[in-house]
């Protein structure tokens, strides 16, 4: 039999991850580059959009070196990391480097933006969402306000994924998902906000023309097709932005089920079969790559991230931990096992970062509290891995408030490998947790799904997902379901006790 196969591509923020995918669903080849972020003042984030297209020539090259059915590639998806500004001048070439999505630079802007449509009840008429400092927005004022000659040579604006499309095709062109993240699109329409735009004073000419997901949005140009040493004119699918596009490589197609992501941050997201009210804009209500579907997303900036905190806190000097047992993680989850569900009483916020959801608060902290003579470092573990997954449980409840009411979840991100954090989540939020064998593929697995669809392997995103199995399952017991229910109030109590603490906290340095 001819098998098919399909390319996924994402450019994460850390670096770019490639697979080719067959129509059975099997990862024939994987391979991923990283590249560097700079941060030249704090709270700015940016990269060089020509480090990711190396990546991509880079690992599509290392994809191909075995692989012996090159005219039997269809088609290429795109995913990646999502808000980015690219600004392109006439020529097509990158006037400035991309200002990404973790960089909080215009925070000003987005109160601007906010105030000129009346309030965030206004900008959630026209988009849904509020206007948050990673979206692309704030970015496009900012550089009107601070560099204008910049401004001034930008024809175009694109996402950091549209700017490799347009290096494989020549086209200027994004899909819906990644749209709803600039905070500029008409997430319940499907198409830019005209009405946000001329407001803003924006014009519609510098956005790139909006597909759906799956649709074709270009084909592989003849200087491209050389580069890589791939067919000219392969179907270049629409793709998507990472949060969205992982949600379908870890499970996540059928509404009414939720998903949990737990990278650096953690992710609670579910899909909606319509654009639904975004309550005080807690939420990120964004196009879901599935056409004619949605997706709500609540965000906790730190998730994975205060667990690998408190690794480098607690075994920073025990590195050859690593090498004895391959991974300290491992270590940790053994030794946290051991202590009784709540850590005898003790609690850990995990808000390290400042928190977008459902607290949008910068000024919020880690904490532990309740410390007492007992407690030793499998304590602080158990508390850390607990503390978290009270937090998606906190998101989960506002993704409820929208009428969801999942059994089960999907989990993904580095944090679902663990036996231990997969089993608290599913105790914390009395729920079945899966996660699929794709999981740790997350974007660029979703992403050559969605080149299936586009290209015809399969009929629809629900057809391609058949191809993912289960790979493990994590049943709640009910007897610690019931204790972590009894002490959820206290942990969502501390936030509000606290509040105004670390705002007093945040201002010390300035008395
Ligand atoms: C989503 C978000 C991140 C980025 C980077 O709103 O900010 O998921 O896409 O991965």
């Amino acid at each position: 039999m001819q098998h098919q196969y399909l390319i996924g591509i994402d450019i994460g923020t850390s670096g770019c991850k490639s697979v080719i995918v067959n129509e059975l669903g099997k990862i024939i080849s994987e391979a991923y580059y990283e590249y560097g972020m700079s941060t030249s003042e704090p709270g700015w984030c940016e990269q060089d959009p020509e480090d990711w297209w190396r990546a991509v020539k880079i690992t599509v090259g290392r994809l191909l070196k075995d692989f012996p059915s090159v005219q039997s590639i269809k088609g290429i998806g795109l995913c990646g990391q999502m808000h980015g500004m690219v600004l392109l001048d006439s020529k097509g070439d990158v006037i400035r480097p991309c200002i990404l999505w973790c960089d909080q630079r215009n925070e000003k802007q987005c109160q601007d933006i906010q105030e000129r449509v009346g309030g965030v009840a206004g900008l959630l008429k026209l988009t849904s969402n509020k206007m948050l400092t990673g979206y692309t927005g704030g970015k496009i004022l900012w550089t009107m306000e601070n560099e204008p000659a910049n401004f001034e040579k930008t024809r175009i604006i694109l996402n950091p994924k549209d700017y490799i499309r347009f290096r494989l095709t020549g086209e200027y062109a994004t899909e819906v998902s990644d749209a709803s993240g600039t905070g500029l699109f008409d997430v319940k329409n499907r198409k830019w906000s005209d009405e946000l735009l001329s407001i803003l004073g924006i014009s519609k000419e510098l956005l790139p023309s909006c597909y759906e997901s799956i649709e074709i949005s270009g084909r592989l140009s003849n200087n491209a097709a050389e580069e890589l040493k791939l067919p000219y004119g392969l179907p270049v699918v629409g793709g998507g932005g990472d949060a969205i596009v992982q949600s379908i490589g870890s499970g996540l197609v059928k509404s009414g089920v939720m998903g949990a992501t737990i990278g650096t941050g953690g992710q609670v997201t579910a899909n909606l079969d319509s654009c639904c009210n975004n309550p005080e804009g807690k939420l990120q209500i964004f196009c879901n790559v599935i056409p004619g579907k949605w997706h709500a997303m609540g965000v906790m900036l730190t998730a994975g991230g205060a667990f690998k905190w408190l690794k480098n806190l607690l075994y920073e000097d025990m590195k050859e931990i690593d090498s004895r047992t391959g991974n300290v993680f491992e270590m940790m989850d053994k030794k946290a096992e051991n202590v009784p569900v709540g850590s005898e009483r003790l609690f850990f916020l995990p808000y390290l970062n400042g928190e977008r959801c459902p607290h949008n608060d910068p000024y919020a902290r880690g904490a532990f509290v309740g410390l007492n003579l007992r407690h030793k470092k499998p304590h602080l573990i158990r508390s850390v891995l607990e503390g978290v997954a009270f937090g998606l449980r906190d998101l989960s409840e506002v993704i409820m408030e929208l009428g969801i009411t999942p059994k089960r979840i999907y989990a993904s991100g580095g944090g679902a490998n663990s036996n231990l954090w997969r089993q608290i989540i599913a105790e914390i939020l009395n729920m079945d947790v899966y996660t699929m064998n794709t999981a740790a593929f997350g974007g660029a697995y979703g992403a050559a799904l969605l080149a299936g669809v586009g290209t015809n392997t399969w009929a629809s995103v629900e057809e391609a997902a058949m191809v993912m199995k289960v790979k493990t399952k994590n049943h709640p017991e009910n007897e610690n379901t019931v204790k972590y229910n009894s002490l959820f109030p206290i942990y969502k109590q501390l936030y509000g006790s606290l509040k105004e603490d670390f705002r007093k906290i945040s201002k010390i340095a300035e008395v």
